[in-house]
């Protein structure tokens, strides 16, 4: 890669932010297109997001990508936002406009929507019921993602109670799908009849136990999609996996996730390819 004086600058703010695939991502792509551009890591701690918000736009950053702890902070600072972040209440990707105007968006959402596109039937969610597991900011993302598709019903079920009810109570003016609650210990009724089940808690990331659901109360003919991509095979897709159930990775939605914000960045729609799967994989399976 090769720099110019007038190279386009975007980065992702984080803390922490080593961990994070998106510098792999965007510089693949900007490899690819041979844009004059980098994508940088910003690790920014919690009090200092702001500040290193202005900071950026002054020095002429085209935007950034954001992740935990800082997509609350960064809806918060928008001067207009999209559906899905005004529905999630968090953005994950800030684009900077002239004149100090900052546009969120939360592409978390459509990102899971590409993913399961690409890996299940047309209309497979349609009207169906769909069980969504965490209560999480990721969650908020998935559930818009699944009003999308069209699902007739989200059925959240979470470790605490209470950040369930409070996520169906934020979501149920922006999104059509009927919102239940249930405690983790009606988990059969809850998967009884689903066409799909989302898991978006941290459990079962690398370092983390998994989560130890039963899966036999789901129908056969469900999918089972795990939005947590490190490891890429999570001990939940490893079981579902063996038992025949069609099985979704977390890397569609990360990958897929980065598409607006590489446009936006640097004016080109990148394509995401099974090369770029490869390429990712390869780097997750070395730590890098
Ligand atoms: N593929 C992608 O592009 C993508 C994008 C965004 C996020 N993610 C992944 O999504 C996951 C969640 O992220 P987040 O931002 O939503 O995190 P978060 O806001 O911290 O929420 C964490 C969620 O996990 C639950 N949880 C944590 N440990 C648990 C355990 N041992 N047992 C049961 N539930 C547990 C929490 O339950 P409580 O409410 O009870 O604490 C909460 O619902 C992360 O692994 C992240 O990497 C992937």
């Amino acid at each position: 890669m090769s720099l110019t004086g007038a190279a386009k600058l975007a980065g992702i703010i984080g803390w922490p932010v080593a961990q994070s695939l998106s510098p792999r991502l965007h510089s693949y792509w900007l490899n690819k297109t041979g844009i004059d551009g980098a994508f940088v890591p910003l690790p920014v701690q919690q009090e200092n997001f702001s500040t290193v918000v202005r900071a950026l736009m002054l020095a002429g950053f085209k935007g950034v990508s954001v992740t935990i702890p800082h997509k609350e902070a960064a809806f918060a600072i928008c001067h207009e936002s999209d559906l899905a972040a005004r529905a999630a209440g968090a953005v994950n990707l800030l684009i900077f406009h002239d004149k100090g105007r900052i546009e969120g968006r939360n592409s978390d959402a459509s990102g899971l929507g590409a993913s399961l596109r690409e890996n299940l039937a047309p209309n497979a969610i349609r009207g169906k019921s769909t069980v969504l597991l965490g209560a999480g900011g990721a969650a908020r993302a998935v559930a818009v993602a699944l009003h999308d598709l069209g699902a007739s019903e989200i059925r959240i079920v979470n470790r605490s109670r209470g950040r369930a009810d409070q996520l169906a109570a934020a979501l149920s003016p922006h999104i059509t799908p009927k919102l239940t609650v249930f405690d983790q210990s009606d988990w059969p009724k809850a998967a009884n009849g689903a066409a799909l089940l989302v898991h978006a808690t941290s459990a079962g990331m690398k370092g983390a136990r998994s989560l130890d659901i039963a899966l036999d109360p789901l129908p056969k003919t469900a999918a089972i999609c795990d939005i947590v991509y490190n490891p890429l095979e999570t001990p939940l897709l490893k079981r579902a996996r063996a038992a025949g159930f069609t099985v979704i990775d977390g890397l569609g939605m990360l990958m897929h996730q980065g598409v607006p914000a590489f446009e936006a960045f640097f004016g080109v729609a990148p394509k995401v390819t099974p090369e770029l799967r490869r390429y990712l994989e390869k780097a997750l399976a070395s730590g890098t």
